[in-house]
């Protein structure tokens, strides 16, 4: 029996595969590898994963019916992390539909292909974008997310109200994953720590939206696989709820400014960060911070990294990725 992973060759899917394989798991790894960002990167993970026995990647587009149930039916397949999405919320206000193709109709056929194949249990990626415009802080699982201020937000709140009418009607075992703000090594390079750092290797001006008034939930990526692989061991069935569908925060509870991130990495880095303070753009907020009481006291999860400490993980990694 085998695990099937989407979004293998993504940052947070390369993380999961790679613990998954070390605990002796089989892995179906799937990814359209598109280019939203640096493909090679992506080559880059799933090459390190291929070394590993027990991975077999598939070039595969979630968007495309016929294709991943193919994969599921010939691997053999019990389980499902369903990562692969359009991430990125700036990217979404210009460039909506493959929002709608890969998140709406992706989230769509996995839910369908664990209908039909009788998956024990679905494991899914949302995003603390679902709280959108929220102002109570922490952001708890039981607040009210209807008013997202992004379409990548709202692909994601579309995606836990789809998940749990598949439990309520066909019985489909799905947990929710709501992510704040994963950081670290093999990262991605359209977020704010990847950016910040390769233009202070190149001595460039960063641009630091709301004059860096800002303050995210930065949670380290050994933490989050953590999180996740105990989602996958606890099956939302085993809850004993009516509808076997649960939601969790997966956060660090340590809010940070942005200016504690840019010191962090140039502490990391051993040197200044040349900066240009400017407005606060659409589509974000100012504030995340995740209530993780649930995580903590149904799956065990307990966040260890501090931000500087992980930061100097990725600024290690990072010095090394660019060498290559
Ligand atoms: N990294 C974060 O801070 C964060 C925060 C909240 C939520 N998330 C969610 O977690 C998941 C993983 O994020 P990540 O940071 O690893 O992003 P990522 O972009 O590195 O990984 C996503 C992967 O999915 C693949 N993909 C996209 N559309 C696809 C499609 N239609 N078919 C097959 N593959 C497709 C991409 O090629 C990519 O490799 C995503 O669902 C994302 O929305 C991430």
């Amino acid at each position: 029996m085998s695990i099937l992973v989407t979004g293998a060759a993504g940052f947070i899917g390369f993380h999961t595969c790679k613990a998954l394989l070390e605990r002796g798991e089989t892995v179906v790894g799937v990814d359209n590898l598109n280019d939203y960002y640096d493909r090679y990167l992506k080559k880059a993970r799933i090459e390190q994963l291929t070394n590993v026995s027990g991975f077999a990647f598939k070039n595969v587009d979630v968007s495309n019916y016929a294709d991943i149930e193919s994969t599921v039916v010939g691997g053999g397949v019990h389980a499902i992390l369903h990562l692969a999405a359009q991430a990125g919320v700036r990217y979404s206000i210009d460039n909506p539909k493959v929002y709608a193709d890969s998140n709406l109709s992706g989230f769509f056929n996995i839910l369908e292909l664990a209908r039909h194949h009788d998956i024990e249990n679905v494991v899914y990626a949302s995003s603390s974008s679902v709280y959108g415009g929220n102002t109570k802080l922490p952001f708890s699982e039981t607040d009210v997310t209807d008013t997202p201020v992004s379409f990548y937000g709202a692909t994601k709140k579309s995606n836990e109200l789809m998940a749990h009418s598949y439990a309520h009607l066909y019985g489909v075992s799905l947990t929710g994953l709501r992510f704040f703000t994963v950081y670290g090594e093999w990262g991605r390079p359209d977020m704010a720590y990847w950016i910040f750092s390769e233009k202070l290797l190149q001595n460039q001006t960063v641009q630091i939206f709301n004059n860096g008034e800002m303050s995210r939930d930065f949670t380290y990526i050994g933490d989050i696989v953590d999180g996740i692989i105990a989602a996958i061991d606890k099956p939302a069935r085993q809850l004993g709820f009516k509808v076997p569908h649960r939601i969790y925060n997966l956060g660090n509870d340590q809010p940070e400014k942005l200016m504690d991130l840019v010191i962090s990495i140039e502490k990391a880095f051993g040197k200044k960060l040349l900066k240009d303070f400017q407005p606060m753009q659409l589509g974000d907020v100012e504030r995340t911070w995740a209530d993780i009481s649930r995580a903590k006291s149904e799956l065990g999860y307990n966040p260890k990294t501090s931000l500087e400490e992980g930061i100097v993980n990725f600024a290690t990694w990072f010095k090394d990725w660019k060498k290559s």
